[in-house]
């Protein structure tokens, strides 16, 4: 029963989580287009009101005209528009997620088999740290370099360097499915910290100076501005990494912590791509196919590098699924289940709804069997090694024979 409510809740969240992500990176994407795309204001009354930049759209049938004011508009309107739950619903529901599928069942999720040290209690506190430490690292080093003349190429480097330490330390500490995903959620919580510490916080700051008629600092404006630019280039890795943890040979591959980093790499290339692309349709800057093409190779040559390889003739296992011995039963794969999977899919726990020690209970998942056992390689959940090659082709062959489990 635990289990059964628990994937409600898990699925219940991922939806909320899902949305409130869309509409987050959906306002983030269209204002950063929207700023790349201003152009100085034709009208003369613009200009003369403290606008410095005019977009001219046409959308769902309606012409839409934003300007952008110079530092802040000489007067508030009434009504003003935020933008923040977007980003704090997405973190919200994203925490409740991670806590529901990762934190719950720490034991089975966070507790890397090859790191028996790791108790689950410490495996949390480890996850958790993850967010905090990082956060605050990145903010330190926004706030040392980030204000410096020319000081952006020297944050994006050791942001860089920070995320590359991060991946290389969690795939070392956390099964690969829940270091993917970490790290994905590392990112994420230090882009809702930029909105919640700087940019909501710098405009509440420019409001209140234009209530109380006080001169408004341009620096919130700017400090605001290159969180938020941060956080644009985070938004694919950040995707990639909370949707690669579906895909078993992909965070299971030996040097997985690489494998994340040359993909969330290539991620940011190609935003850099689209981002520049706007200031090149006016003539700001030149066409960034370079971006593109780093990201594209980036991918096609991880793509190359994690092909599936031939097994060796004389490492391939015994031929246990020939002719001679006949098509792998269910008697012979019973006892498999029992030590493999019967402590997680069994009377006491039953992960996901499995349970595999009846024969009609392995009949009934024969075919998610055979995807996470054959085609995913994601069972023994945490530590796929354990089943042999011999074992999984036995498998293989039992389903692909019809999955009979009777005589
Ligand atoms: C250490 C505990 C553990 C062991 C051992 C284990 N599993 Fe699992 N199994 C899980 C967990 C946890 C999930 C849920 C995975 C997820 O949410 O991605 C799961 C999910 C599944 C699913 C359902 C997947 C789905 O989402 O539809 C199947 C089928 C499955 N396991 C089969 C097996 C088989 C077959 C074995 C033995 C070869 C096995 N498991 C061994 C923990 C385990």
């Amino acid at each position: 029963m635990e289990s059964y409510l628990l994937d409600w809740a898990s699925l219940l969240l991922r939806w909320l989580h899902v949305i409130t992500a869309i509409a987050w990176v959906g306002s983030s994407f269209y204002f950063v287009f929207l700023d790349s795309s201003l152009t100085p204001p034709v009208n003369e009354d613009l200009r003369k009101q403290g606008v410095n930049g005019e977009l001219w759209a046409v959308h769902g049938g309606g012409f839409y005209h934003p300007v952008k004011f110079n530092v802040a508009p000489p007067r508030l309107p009434t009504h003003l528009h935020w933008f923040f739950w977007e980003s704090y619903s997405t973190w919200l529901s994203g925490f409740a997620l991670l806590t529901v599928s990762y934190l719950w069942n720490a034991d089975v999720y966070l507790v890397n088999p090859a790191n028996p040290l790791m108790s689950s209690n410490l495996a949390i506190a480890a996850a958790l740290a993850f967010l905090l430490l990082f956060w605050l690292l990145y903010d330190g080093i926004c706030r040392i370099f980030g204000q410096r003349e020319k000081g952006e190429p020297i944050v994006a480097a050791l942001v860089l360097a920070l995320v590359c330490v991060a991946t290389y330390l969690a795939c070392h500490l956390f099964p690969g499915q829940a270091a993917f995903l970490l790290m994905g959620a590392m990112l994420a919580t230090s882009m809702s910290a930029n909105v919640f510490f700087w940019i909501i916080p710098g405009q509440r700051t420019v409001v209140a100076d234009l209530k109380a008629g006080r001169t408004v600092d341009p620096i919130h404006g700017k400090r605001g501005k290159q969180r938020s630019v941060h956080n644009t280039y985070f938004t694919l890795p950040v995707l990639f990494a909370m949707l690669s943890n579906h895909y078993g040979w992909l965070y299971s591959h030996e040097l997985n912590w690489l494998v994340l980093i040359l993909m969330m790499f290539a991620g940011a290339a190609i935003r850099q791509f689209f981002v520049m692309r706007h200031g090149y349709l006016l003539g700001r800057n030149s066409h960034p196919w370079p971006y593109a093409l780093a990201g594209v190779l980036v991918l096609l040559g991880t793509i190359a590098w994690l092909r599936p390889m031939p097994v060796e003739s004389s490492a391939r296992p015994a031929p246990v699924e020939t002719a001679a011995v006949g098509p792998t039963g269910y008697a012979q794969l019973a006892g498999l289940f029992a030590q493999h999977c019967v402590v997680c899919h069994g009377a006491a726990v039953q992960q996901k709804n499995v349970r595999l020690d009846s024969p009609q209970e392995v009949k009934a998942h024969a075919v998610q069997i055979y995807q996470q056992v054959v085609q995913l390689r994601k069972m023994p959940f945490g530590n796929p090694d354990a089943l042999s090659q011999e074992e999984r082709q036995m498998i293989r062959q039992w389903f692909e024979s019809g999955a009979r489990v009777g005589p």
